[in-house]
């Protein structure tokens, strides 16, 4: 499957109205101004609070790569503020992701900061417009965080899976039933220990 392929097959899974359209581009694209205004500020809080974090800063590598990786943020944040969420778009942020797991960024920590910039958009965004107007945008920018993520963490699902299933030559069906195994004895284990704490919980109470 290739990278084309792989995002729309991704996409077909979210509901459609879930996913910006490119009319809903448009109000982004419409309030340039507003995002391009926050540029600087947005990407310098990014890295700062990226680098004083001891879980990410190790993967970040030398600080003097920030220049670096500040310049790929503004660029990647210009082609997002003209709202152009095409095809080309969708399998661009697909890229984009499996190339964080080439460099060792969890997801994890990816979901987080897509989290953290639409909480900064968000509250400026509130503080700015007028609500009718803020509004809108915060639903797209809502849209655009769980598609984009979506893609971010199905691409590597689905790429795991298709090495996994080359290098043990096992079928889909086969391998689908294994992780059922783990996924029943995961839902037994935290079954039990959640009911114990309940148990415990209404003991005390
Ligand atoms: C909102 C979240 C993020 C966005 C939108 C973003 C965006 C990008 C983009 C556009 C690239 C270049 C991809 C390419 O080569 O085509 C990139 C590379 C990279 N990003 Fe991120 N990133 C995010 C979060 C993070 C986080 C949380 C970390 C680390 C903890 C990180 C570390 C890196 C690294 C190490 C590279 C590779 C740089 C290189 O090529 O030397 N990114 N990122």
């Amino acid at each position: 499957m290739n990278l084309t392929q792989m995002t729309q097959a991704i996409l077909q899974k979210m509901p459609a109205a879930r996913i910006p359209s490119l009319e809903e581009g448009q109000l982004i694209s419409a309030q340039r101004a507003f995002f391009q205004k926050h540029e600087a500020s947005l990407i310098n809080e990014f890295y700062n609070l990226l680098y004083s974090d001891s879980n990410t800063r190790l993967v970040l590598g030398e600080p003097k790569l920030r220049v670096q990786r500040e310049k790929t943020l503004h660029q990647w944040y210009q082609v997002t503020i003209s709202g152009s969420f095409d095809e080309d778009y969708w399998a661009w942020q697909t890229l984009v992701g499996i190339v964080h797991v080439k460099h060792k960024v969890s997801n994890v920590s990816l979901l987080s900061m897509w989290a953290w910039m639409v909480d900064f958009l968000q509250t400026r965004l509130l503080a700015e417009l007028p609500l009718e107007q803020a509004r809108p945008i915060i639903s797209v920018l809502n849209k655009l965080q769980a598609t984009v993520c979506s893609l971010i963490v199905e691409s590597f699902l689905m790429t795991q899976q298709e090495a996994i299933t080359r290098a043990s030559g096992l079928n889909e069906r086969i391998l689908g039933r294994f992780i059922n195994v783990e996924i029943d004895s995961l839902l037994k284990q935290g079954r039990e220990s959640l009911i114990q704490a309940q148990g415990l919980q209404s003991s005390a109470a």
